[in-house]
């Protein structure tokens, strides 16, 4: 605790513990808020498969940010890392993210996911009932999660609003949905200030290629198969990492405590259309090979695979005035030039546990 001013109050440093910061959209968070914030931003990070310190190369050295490798299930790790820097909010991003990998192997979901955010929960309340009044009533416990939590809709059923009722379909989902209840549960019982936001899905720069638009960014250019799941008429709503990024800061900085805010780009489409889109873009871009439509490869379906997601977004734009900025258009040509730009990122995140990946899924 510091002491500020004339001694008459006592402030929690300004600072922001992030779990799972090295990972596509905490990556992207990250350095958003260390451009527009004065927080001193503490990185809590597995680095499983999926972080890579490569994206936040540009701050490694900044002074008011320091990175810890460890597991949001290490309770005395967390306990530590909490009593030493004070944080005033936690930014829960760590979790277990791709869904065909939980159909593969959910137990790392079911750890990370929920045993994580469990152990994170209890320490967290653990620390914020140590604060005294005014701080603990400033604390926040941001917690990131999914539309998917929701279920799937039917071609005509409205978006999923916050009242929405949980029907997750993959062993992923189910995680989520289990550690957002959690969440819920911790405010309720405890009074822990906990607020969960639920997004729809994202893209842009950092993201790992296992997910649908960088790879097959990634496989256009390289002119291997684009293997869409299924008939290729699922459909997702799309939302730019940077518009998600300002939409948890605004509920961090303004969100009610004990409530949940869906976030999303008010952009269905089907995936089909995204691969086109960038088998056009990507052609726009090196010409060499044009024609890349040609390589688009349908393949067995994703099981149980969610047909559509849509989210209603009336509550966090008329609360919180958020609404997305990145037009879809705009956002995906800026995504599709920063993988052609980005060859060394790239290449530092395919390596052997990645081709491992690709070569188990798509051999069938
Ligand atoms: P990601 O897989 O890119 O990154 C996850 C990060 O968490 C990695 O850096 C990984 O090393 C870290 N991590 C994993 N297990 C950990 C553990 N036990 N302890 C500490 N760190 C651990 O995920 P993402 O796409 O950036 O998603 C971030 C969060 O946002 C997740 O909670 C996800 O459920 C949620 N979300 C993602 C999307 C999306 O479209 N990607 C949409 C909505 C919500
Ligand atoms: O909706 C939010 C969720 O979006 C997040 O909670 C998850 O963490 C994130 O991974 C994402 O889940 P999806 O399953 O929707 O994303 P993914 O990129 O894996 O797939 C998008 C769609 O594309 C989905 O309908 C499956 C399809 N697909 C995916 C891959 C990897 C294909 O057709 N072919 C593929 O090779």
């Amino acid at each position: 605790m510091i002491t500020i001013g004339a001694a008459s109050h006592h402030y929690m440093r300004d600072t922001i513990v992030v779990t799972g910061g090295a990972g596509f959209i905490g990556s992207n968070f990250i350095l958003q808020l260390m451009k527009a914030d004065t927080a001193f931003v503490v990185n809590l990070d597995k680095l499983t498969y999926a972080g890579n310190l490569a994206s936040l190369a540009e701050i490694a050295g900044h002074p008011k940010y320091h990175f810890v490798r460890g597991d949001i299930a290490d309770r005395n790790l967390v306990s530590h890392l909490l009593r030493k820097h004070q944080p005033r909010a936690i930014v829960h991003f760590a979790a277990e993210s791709h869904v065909d990998r939980s159909i593969h192997a959910p137990g790392d979901f079911i750890q990370t996911n929920i045993v994580g955010t469990f152990a994170l929960l209890e320490e967290a309340r653990s620390y914020w009932r140590e604060l005294t009044d005014g701080d603990r009533s400033r604390f926040r416990f941001l917690h990131v999660s999914t539309d998917e939590v929701y279920g799937s809709l039917g071609p005509d059923d409205p978006p999923f609003t916050e009242a929405t009722s949980y029907a997750p379909n993959s062993p992923y989902a189910a995680s989520k949905a289990s550690s957002d209840h959690l969440v819920r549960a911790y405010f309720h019982t405890y009074g822990l200030p906990a607020i969960t936001t639920n997004c729809s899905n994202n893209y842009g720069r950092f993201q790992f290629p296992e997910k649908l638009i960088p790879l097959m960014i990634l496989n256009a250019l390289a002119g291997k198969a684009l293997p869409v799941y299924g008939d290729g008429c699922n459909v997702r709503d799309w939302l730019y990492v940077e518009d998600h990024c300002e939409a948890v800061a605004a509920v961090l900085a303004r969100g009610r405590v004990g409530e949940t805010y869906n976030i999303g780009g008010r952009n269905e489409k089907p995936n089909l259309e995204i691969v086109e889109t960038i088998c056009d873009l990507v052609d726009e871009m090196v010409p060499s090979s044009a024609g890349r439509r040609r390589l688009i490869t349908f393949v067995k379906d994703r099981p149980g695979h969610d047909r559509r997601y849509a989210m209603n977004t009336n509550k966090i734009k008329v609360e919180l005035g958020w609404a997305p900025r990145e037009t879809f258009e705009t956002g995906i040509r800026k995504t599709t030039q920063w993988y052609l730009d980005n060859a060394a990122w790239v290449r530092d995140v395919t390596s052997g546990a990645y081709r491992q990946w690709i070569e188990t899924h798509y051999s069938v």
